[in-house]
């Protein structure tokens, strides 16, 4: 089996949602290890509630000893870790969790898996990998005609969670060289598709333009980010785990820049054929420019050259098509939205799983 960390978030559920329908007949099974904070949704999962190939199991990646119990009772041959404080904005107002869970639990999270594998022999300790789930964001900044990230770009990071997750990215570097843990990390750039927290820029403006609230841009909204479809990369980081080389980097992108002004004009659009205003006037009436926020990164984009050359990845998805599967998807999920925004979706949880968080030595595990 294998383990995800943060598989109730955004990237990490649909990485499990198409890890288990994808590889239902090769039944190998995922431990979803995933503490439900805010970000955190179990009906997320919803799909997977009868899949023998899912169990759940609420626990703190910083709780070394429940993890370490969790490696020693299930053995997987693969630790995902997707769990992190991923909102740029929030670690603004409040950086202290992202310390802890970004530096602190990943670092916590890296000893129970080198202890784990100290133990392990032969095919078994060859073939155990650990996977980190990185960002772009480790890069800095780019000017407009600057060349896009490459692995071997120097880490700038300018913001407290990109500082905390270059901070992750060193100590998986670094347990890979001292002591030989077979690593793996991606660096991916923005990601965007169904079950995406409504805090991020084009979930927000769905919610917020079918409310007839503002739309808000930060700035002048010409800052660019280069946006790729959710199942694309969950598609990457499965073909890193299946063949990437144990130390490397990999740097995952959607070939799709797009400065933020032009993805909300695109969004207005797609809402004015789909879901018209009573009016009838356009969506794109309610952007609202607002005050930038602090030490706002202008550009991002990503060179995925090395891992289409040595994994043959590529993005399936263009723009046009993964943006209208997103639109279509959000306004078809009405429920999810409203369980998010009104924090329902927090009860169901607390419900479901208050109480049982996993604590060595015997953790609790619910399908
Ligand atoms: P998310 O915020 O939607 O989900 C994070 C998940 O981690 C949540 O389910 C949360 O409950 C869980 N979690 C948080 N702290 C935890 C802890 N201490 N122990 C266990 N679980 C914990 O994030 P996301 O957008 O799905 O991002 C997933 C990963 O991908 C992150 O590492 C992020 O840095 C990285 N990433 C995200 C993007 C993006 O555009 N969203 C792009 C590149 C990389
Ligand atoms: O690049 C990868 C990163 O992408 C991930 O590592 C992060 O976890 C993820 O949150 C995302 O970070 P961004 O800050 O780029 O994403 P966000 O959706 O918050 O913002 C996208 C852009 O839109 C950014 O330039 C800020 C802008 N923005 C955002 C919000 C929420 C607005 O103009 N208005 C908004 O209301």
């Amino acid at each position: 089996m294998i383990f995800v960390t943060g598989g109730a978030g955004f990237i990490g559920a649909n990485f499990v949602l198409d890890w288990c329908r994808e590889r239902a007949s090769a039944g190998e099974p995922v431990l979803n290890i995933d503490l439900l904070t805010y970000a955190g949704n179990t009906e997320n999962l919803a799909p997977l509630a009868d899949s023998p190939l899912h169990r759940f199991v609420r626990a703190d990646i910083a709780d070394q000893p429940a993890i370490a119990a969790l490696l020693a009772e299930h053995r997987p041959r693969a630790v995902l870790h997707f769990a992190a404080e991923s909102h740029v904005d929030r670690s603004i107002l409040g950086p202290d969790a992202f310390v802890q869970t970004n530096v602190v639990g990943t670092f916590r999270l890296l000893e129970a898996a080198r202890a784990y594998w100290s133990g392990l022999e032969g095919a078994e300790k060859a073939a155990f990998r650990f996977l980190h789930v990185s960002t772009d964001e480790v890069y800095g900044t780019l000017g407009p005609s600057d060349p896009a990230f490459s692995e071997t770009t120097a880490y700038a990071p300018n913001s407290p969670y990109s500082a905390s997750k270059a901070a992750s990215d060193h100590l998986v570097r670094a347990y890979h060289h001292t002591y030989g843990l077979p690593v793996l990390t991606t660096n991916c750039s923005n990601n965007y598709g169904p079950h995406q927290f409504p805090e991020k820029l084009i979930p927000l403006v769905l919610h917020r333009a079918l409310r007839g609230e503002p739309l808000p841009v930060y700035g002048d909204g010409l800052q660019v980010r280069d946006w790729l479809y959710v199942a694309d990369h969950c598609r990457a980081i499965a073909r890193v785990l299946e063949a990437g080389t144990p130390g490397e980097v990999y740097n995952v992108g959607g070939l799709n820049e797009q400065t933020n002004l032009s993805v909300v004009h695109l969004l207005c659009d797609l809402l004015d054929a789909a879901r018209p205003r009573a009016d009838g006037a356009s969506y794109r009436g309610q952007i609202a420019f607002v005050r930038d926020r602090p030490g706002h990164d202008r550009r991002y984009a990503i060179d995925a050259r090395k891992i289409e050359r040595e994994l043959g990845w590529r993005p399936r998805e263009t723009f046009a098509t993964g943006l209208k599967k997103t639109v279509d998807w959000y306004l078809a999920h009405p429920e999810w939205v409203e369980h998010v925004t009104t924090g329902a979706y927090r009860e169901w949880n607390e419900r479901q799983y208050a109480g049982r968080a996993a604590r060595a030595p015997a953790a609790e595990a619910s399908a």
